[in-house]
């Protein structure tokens, strides 16, 4: 599962480490409860550039829900309801209903939306794979598809992700999937370009992945894969670091690997932000991980302040309160974003906006 498989120093997360983590979060004094709220302002309030967080269409239905997202950002992106799997129907017919839902929440409440995710190797819905006719068919069928989605909420959107998670884990050469079987390995990710920009002349379209802080030739190879991209003449206005990472990661990491995706000179989009306590290594005490915790907070609000002002794209939380994290299916004592169940600021909240002072 793509974005879950944090690397044990380069691997994927093995089942003692899982069970290990689970195992010293249980054995901590509050196990399953989150520290003591703080004080904190508004996260978008916090910050020079802006604030997005991952949202649902359900979630909107709930007022508390919606005035937490008005208060603290100023982007949105759906989590999953803009994806090929709701999005293309079985039979391949498209149903809008849900993003469509959230993008009127972005307009009425002027916020803007960030499109996810347009080409996924994670998802290849029957609908495409059926279209065996050969490559003219397959070609029309995601072009079509593409100039439907991005130009359905041309006046909401502030950026798409384009390509998804492109780069192999080991950072040797890019993914497989049904896109780069039938339109080739490069060439359908310069094609998702193309048809994004007819769709749209003018919304950043970005280059999205993860792990990319913790696996350098991953981070090599995705720059290297944007280079290319900008030399074929693709219309790539950004690259996304989904930043999905644990509360013991080492200091100063995060600061290289913003700085270096910001080499390229591109705007840059902390796409994903999450810190896990679960997927710390080892037995730690609860309260030492969430001081991990908003130490890692801290320095990613840092090493995004730091890029010009021209390439702070966003900084995204995958999500605003810990029940609503994805990590939760994986660890249910897991407590990875800015505000408790009850929508209350944590420690990595007042951390996070007092690194932005
Ligand atoms: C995840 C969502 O959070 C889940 O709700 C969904 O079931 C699966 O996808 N990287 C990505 C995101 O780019 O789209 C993924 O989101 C998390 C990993």
């Amino acid at each position: 599962m793509s974005g879950a498989d944090r690397p044990a120093a380069a691997g994927p997360l093995s089942r003692r480490t899982v069970l290990g983590s689970a195992l010293a979060l249980a054995g901590c004094e509050r196990p399953a409860q989150s520290a003591a709220p703080v004080s904190a302002p508004p996260l978008q309030s916090a910050a020079g550039f802006p604030v997005g967080a991952a949202i649902q269409a359900a979630q909107l239905q709930d007022p508390a829900f919606a005035a937490l997202v008005a208060a603290n950002v100023s982007q949105i992106t759906p989590e999953w309801e803009m994806k090929m799997e709701y999005v293309v129907a079985d039979d391949g017919t498209f149903r809008f209903d849900a993003p469509d839902r959230i993008a009127a929440f972005a307009r009425t409440r002027g916020l803007r939306l960030f499109g996810h995710t347009l080409v996924w190797y994670a998802q290849s819905p029957p609908g495409f794979e059926r279209l065996d006719e050969g490559r003219v068919r397959f070609a029309d069928a995601y072009r079509n598809y593409i100039l439907a989605l991005v130009g359905r909420y041309r006046d909401v959107a502030a950026g798409w992700d384009v390509v998804n998670e492109a780069v192999a884990e080991d950072g040797e050469g890019w993914r497989d999937s049904l896109w780069a079987q039938r339109l080739g390995a490069f060439e359908h990710m310069v094609l998702a370009f193309r048809h994004a920009r007819e769709a749209d002349a003018a919304v950043p379209l970005f280059l999205n992945d993860y792990n990319l802080e913790y696996l350098p030739k991953k981070r090599a190879t995705f720059l290297k894969l944007a280079e290319r991209l900008l030399a074929a003449g693709a219309p790539l206005g950004g690259l996304g670091t989904q930043t999905h990472v644990a509360a013991d990661l080492a200091p100063g990491t995060l600061r290289t690997a913003i700085g270096e995706i910001a080499s390229l000179g591109l705007p840059v989009h902390v796409s994903e932000f999450d810190v896990s306590l679960s997927r710390a290594r080892g037995p730690r005490r609860r309260p030492e991980l969430e001081a991990g915790q908003a130490r890692v907070y801290a320095e990613a609000a840092e090493a995004f302040a730091a890029l010009p002002a021209a390439q702070r794209f966003a900084f995204t939380f995958w999500g605003l309160r810990d029940k609503d994290s994805w990590l939760k299916r994986e660890n249910g004592a897991d407590a990875p974003l800015p505000f408790d169940d009850q929508g209350r600021p944590k420690a990595g909240a007042a951390a996070w906006a007092a690194a932005l002072r």
